[in-house]
């Protein structure tokens, strides 16, 4: 229900708001953040706070700047001057993604960045020696000598593959396998890495529905027996609106509204820009 009090016609002013929660006291977290490519404002001016346990959505039009902010986030981009970002409370912005990774921010992406003629086993069991090896190439050199001895990192990707109900893929070859399992794998990914906070960037992606209807089960239950904070990017509202706490609508790098998604989607800003109605 909408606790909307001003005319349907006009943007709803607690829809306005700065961050809930103060960036430096959040799980994660950024202030004033741009980030310039050439001549494109990617990310413009953005602070943002989440609080432990929390479930966000990011929602806007294609090119607006979501995945952007996503990587400022995890660290695989560095904001302009001036930006910074927390984790944990802590200033985290000059540091590299993979330790930004071990303190327990991991991520999913967009594109997939999977091992396509390796196996389900070895992709997600490369990125588990990377917790101990940040170096991909040390991890790759690890893994083929270390892998008899690593029990400890084995039975976590072997707890991972079994809750995404993955086991039966584990010696499958990544091309061979259906963008469902490719999603699942890429979360799989993530989460041997044992996040608290994890960032997914549109995991239900061109999913069929019952692919779609696992992935949210998946996540859901991740959610809510392991209180994991999520951020996710996601175009789908009938979704974004039943599953998560808080919504952040980015258009042209900027944060135009935020809130509870119920008036968010309710919002006549937010239904011009972003889905075209009025
Ligand atoms: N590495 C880069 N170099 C140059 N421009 C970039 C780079 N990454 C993103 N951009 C530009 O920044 C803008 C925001 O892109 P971004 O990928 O963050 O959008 P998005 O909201 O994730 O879009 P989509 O819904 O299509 O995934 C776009 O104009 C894009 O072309
Ligand atoms: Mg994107």
């Amino acid at each position: 229900m909408s606790s909307d009090t001003t005319s349907t016609t006009e943007p709803n002013p607690a829809l306005r708001d700065g961050p809930k929660v103060p960036p430096e006291q959040s799980v994660l977290g950024c202030k004033d953040v741009t980030k310039t490519f050439g001549a494109v404002t990617a990310v413009d001016d953005v602070s943002v706070g989440i609080d432990e346990g929390e479930w966000i959505s990011i929602v806007g039009p294609n090119g607006a700047g979501k995945t952007t902010l996503l990587n400022i986030l995890n660290g695989f981009y560095d904001p302009d001057p001036g930006g910074q970002v927390y984790l944990n409370g802590e200033d985290v912005t000059s540091l590299k993604s993979f330790k930004r990774a071990r303190r327990g921010l991991g991520r999913t992406f967009q594109g997939l960045e999977l091992f396509e003629s390796e196996d389900v086993l070895e992709n997600v069991m490369t990125v588990r020696a990377v917790k101990d090896h940040p170096n991909l190439l040390e991890a790759l050199a690890f893994y083929g000598p270390g892998r008899k001895t690593e029990a400890q990192n084995m039975q976590r990707v072997e707890e991972v593959l079994d809750y995404l109900e993955l086991w039966e893929y584990r010696h499958s070859e990544i091309a061979g396998l259906p963008l469902g399992i490719r999603r699942r794998v890429d979360l799989a990914r993530s989460l041997v890495l044992e996040p608290d906070v994890l960032l997914l960037d549109e995991a239900m992606s061109g999913l069929t529905f019952d692919e779609k209807y696992d992935m949210i089960r998946f996540i859901t239950d991740l959610h809510e027996q392991e209180n994991l904070t999520l951020v996710m990017i996601e175009h789908d509202l009938e979704v974004v609106t039943d599953v998560s706490d808080r919504m952040l609508v980015l258009q042209k790098g900027g944060i135009i509204a935020r809130g509870p998604p119920g008036d968010v989607v309710e919002d006549p800003e937010v239904r011009r820009v972003y889905t075209g109605v009025d």
